[in-house]
């Protein structure tokens, strides 16, 4: 914690609900005040450091609810770990990571998440917190959820992918909803029909169809929605909440506002890779399209438009990163002569408040929105608001002094992702973050790196702050 007294003066403070020309004070880590521009002299307002962020936003950091660091994946580790995945999101204005801790088949959730408590220890440069992945429902496991829940994890991430790896079955999906539902806990859901997949990837392997372009043929949009439908129908059934991760595909947004009509407690999640890319980065030659798989995958272009709508609509409340980065030398070339053996995963936790930034100069977002979808909203769905997401007295002063004017162009060479590729290269942002303050402590400072590994603290949740 930071006992100095910080003064962020002259800009625009913009939260999810307001946007107002304020200064902020902080002090010993936390927002203490603010007052309107110039006028905390006159409240007796000192400071020991002054930060001008005249012409620029003044934003809450942002909370990525969806990163996988070090996570194992088809016999190899995403590339960044915590202490480089967090220096990054911290580039890129984020101030808080949910990352997923991952139970084994056969392993209690105890020893999964001590494993991953170990890996984030001492190096995180921001503020981090926990979701479960569930592999292995079973009676002792479902006991432990009740456990986790009273940790602070209080989340926990199924699978209807992934045979043989992390896929549950219905019966097992029920059993862990309705656990959930008596213990407060929100099932995330990996809502794609694995089972038809896996058909469907034989048969394409069988038939010599074993480019990346293939990834996002089998991975069929009908299955996704299916998937969909039938998490919302189980969560009912058990009485539970539902969030659905990585939501790509318009049917699968039709089937969450339709749910979400009915007045159900059902919460949809979608990624910067379904909004800007799509399944020509995925057909691009010489196998460059290996840099683009994930699951769920990407689609056609003409499915982006629902997913802006579900976001301006609260059809969708969430914008996370999925953060899952495989290099293209070593790691995504494990797939060359078969797309199922192609780690599944995109890089982008350092860009995520750009790219929607992007979209507020585009006309896609309101500002506001964007510091919803990308601060406020993850941190209510996950029990972390108002300590995170948002700028008021005594929140975190987990805060980011915004430039909007600034040119950039993403770029691996520039990133600082421990990858070997952007999946945004080239592309142009008008805007950029500038200064980044985590609990009080500046991380950037004007473009300059100045955090350090082992200042970020695991953070313990509250339940799902949708539902009270
Ligand atoms: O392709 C992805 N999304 N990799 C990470 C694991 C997951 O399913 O979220
Ligand atoms: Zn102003
Ligand atoms: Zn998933
Ligand atoms: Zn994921």
């Amino acid at each position: 914690m930071s006992s100095t007294r910080t003064l962020i003066r002259g800009g625009l403070v913009i939260t999810a609900a307001e946007e107002t020309h304020a200064d902020v004070l902080i002090e010993d880590g936390r927002i203490a005040a603010l007052a309107a521009h110039g006028s905390g002299a006159a409240e007796g307002w000192t400071a020991d450091r002054t930060i001008d962020a005249r012409g620029k936003y003044v934003l809450p950091g942002g909370v990525d609810a969806h990163t996988h660091m070090e996570m194992p994946f088809g016999g190899t580790f995403a590339a960044d770990t915590f202490e480089s995945g967090t220096r990054a999101a911290a580039w890129g204005g984020t101030t808080t990571i949910v990352d997923f801790a991952v139970q084994a088949p056969g392993q209690a959730l105890r020893e999964g998440l001590d494993a991953w408590y170990a890996k984030a220890d001492g190096v995180c440069a921001i503020d981090y917190a926990f979701h479960m992945i569930m592999a292995d429902v079973n009676e002792s496991s479902l006991k432990e959820m009740d456990l986790l829940v009273q940790e602070g994890i209080t989340s926990f991430k199924l699978f209807m992918a992934y045979p043989g790896v992390f896929y549950s079955d219905d019966g097992r999906i029920l059993r862990a909803m309705q656990r959930a539902s008596g213990n407060g806990g929100l099932i995330m859901m990996h809502a794609e029909n694995g089972i038809a997949i896996d058909v469907l990837v034989e048969q394409a392997l069988a038939a010599g169809r074993t480019d990346p372009r293939h990834h996002g043929e089998v991975r069929k949009v009908l299955l996704e929605a299916e998937a969909t439908h039938r998490a919302i129908q189980l969560a009912r059934v058990a009485d539970a909440p539902l969030y659905v991760v990585h939501v790509s595909a318009e049917e699968a947004v039709a089937e969450l506002a339709a749910a979400r009509d009915k007045g159900l407690p059902v919460f949809g999640e979608t990624c910067p890779q379904y909004l800007f890319l799509s399944t020509d980065n995925l057909a691009e030659p010489d196998f460059e399209g290996a840099k683009y798989v994930c699951s769920t995958p990407l689609r056609p272009k003409e499915h982006q438009a629902a997913l802006w709508r579900g976001l301006r609509t609260d059809d969708l409340q969430v914008v996370s990163t999925d953060h899952c980065p495989f290099c293209f030398a070593g790691q995504k070339e494990l797939g060359r002569s078969d797309f199922s053996k192609i780690p599944n995963g995109l890089p982008g936790v350092e860009n995520r408040m750009d790219l929607l930034h992007q979209a507020v100069v585009e006309g896609k977002l309101t500002r506001r929105r964007w510091i919803d979808i990308a601060c406020a909203a993850p941190a209510r769905m996950f029990g972390l608001y108002p300590r995170k997401g948002t700028i008021a007295p005594g929140a975190d002063a987990d805060v980011v002094v915004y430039d909007p004017d600034a040119g950039q162009t993403l770029s691996a060479a520039t990133h600082h992702m421990a990858v070997d590729y952007s999946a945004y290269e080239g592309k142009k942002i008008t805007g950029q973050v500038e200064t980044v303050l985590s609990r009080g402590e500046l991380v950037i400072d004007r473009r300059e790196f100045t955090g350090r590994a082992g200042h970020g603290r695991f953070t313990p949740r509250a339940t799902c702050q949708y539902l009270t």
